[in-house]
């Protein structure tokens, strides 16, 4: 593990993150900070470089600057070291294992990686995982009466969450969320909200990337806006609802075509509270 930095309050502490692919910056001297037990937002248009800031996080990416997690400096340790010193993370794809059921899937999630796990399978062979914390995952989203089933059985809120229950399966003590509303309709979204209001209430940190503002606005404590792979904003959801910055690079798109973005993805209506509008992005 790296050197300790006292940080007080702050569980995620990243300082001037930038990844570059080729000449583009898809992060560009991006400082974010989570604190312990909150659960922060992260927006912005398509393409602005919210995956890639989950990816830079989680160690599945090179970058620059630096990554702190509750006080330790982690910005030199692979992906999987990242995920032993707590980070968890989902994907923008939902990636369940749909011949395995909810219960097996969180299993496997729990499974821990590494070389010593390798040496310890030598001379005892047995999976080291800690089935009461995957039952706590499953508890804390509410799941646990669909343990037995598989994923294709379940409504899409139900499979979103159990990607948040396999992620919390490790006992992180942060996880970075990756769209995890999308394609949910307003009551699932509803309920997305309080499962993680739930997890934050369990004292963990939350990192919530998603174009849903009615999930944002409403259940994150502070919001950070990304254009271009910088931070153009951050606040509490009412400050950034009425940055004209962010309703210039963001939320003005709900009732217009977005801006064109480096990739050509496609830009979505954003759905804001209020609005009426129930579109996001893939
Ligand atoms: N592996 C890669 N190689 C090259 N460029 C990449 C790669 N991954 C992402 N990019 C580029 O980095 C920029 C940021 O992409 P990213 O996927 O992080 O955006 P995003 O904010 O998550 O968008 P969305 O809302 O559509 O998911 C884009 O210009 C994208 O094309
Ligand atoms: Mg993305």
């Amino acid at each position: 593990m790296g050197e300790a930095v006292a940080s007080g309050n702050v569980l995620l502490d990243a300082r001037e993150l930038t990844v570059r692919f080729g000449g583009v910056r898809a992060v560009d001297a991006l400082s974010l900070q989570v604190p312990a037990a909150g659960l922060v937002g992260l927006i912005g248009p398509n393409g602005a470089g919210k995956t890639t800031t989950i990816d830079a996080l989680s160690g599945f990416v090179p970058h620059d600057g630096r990554v702190l997690l509750d006080g330790a400096d982690l910005t030199h340790l692979p992906a999987h070291a990242r995920a032993s010193a707590g980070f968890a993370r989902t994907f923008q794809s939902l990636e369940l294992f749909d011949d395995l059921t909810v219960l097996e899937n969180c299993l496997v999630a729990a499974e821990q990686p590494g070389f010593l796990a390798t040496a310890a399978d030598a001379v005892r062979p047995g999976r080291r995982v800690d089935v009461d914390a995957v039952w706590w995952a499953l508890g804390v989203v509410g799941l646990e009466a669909e343990a037995g089933r598989y994923p294709l059985e379940l409504p899409l809120g139900l499979r979103k969450l159990v990607a948040v229950a396999r992620a919390l399966a490790g006992q992180p003590k942060l996880v970075l969320l990756d769209e995890p509303a999308a394609g949910l309709d307003s009551g699932e979204s509803l309920v997305l909200g309080q499962r993680l209001r739930d997890v934050v209430g369990h004292g963990i940190g939350v990192l919530l990337v998603d174009h849903d503002m009615g999930l944002v606005l409403g259940t994150c404590d502070r919001v950070y806006v990304l254009d271009f792979g910088r931070v153009i904003a951050s606040g509490t959801p009412l400050e950034i609802r009425n940055d004209p910055s962010v309703i210039d690079a963001y939320l003005g798109q709900t009732h217009g075509p977005g801006p064109t973005r480096p990739v050509g993805r496609s830009p979505g209506p954003v759905a804001v509270p209020g609005d009426g509008a129930g579109g996001r992005t893939p």
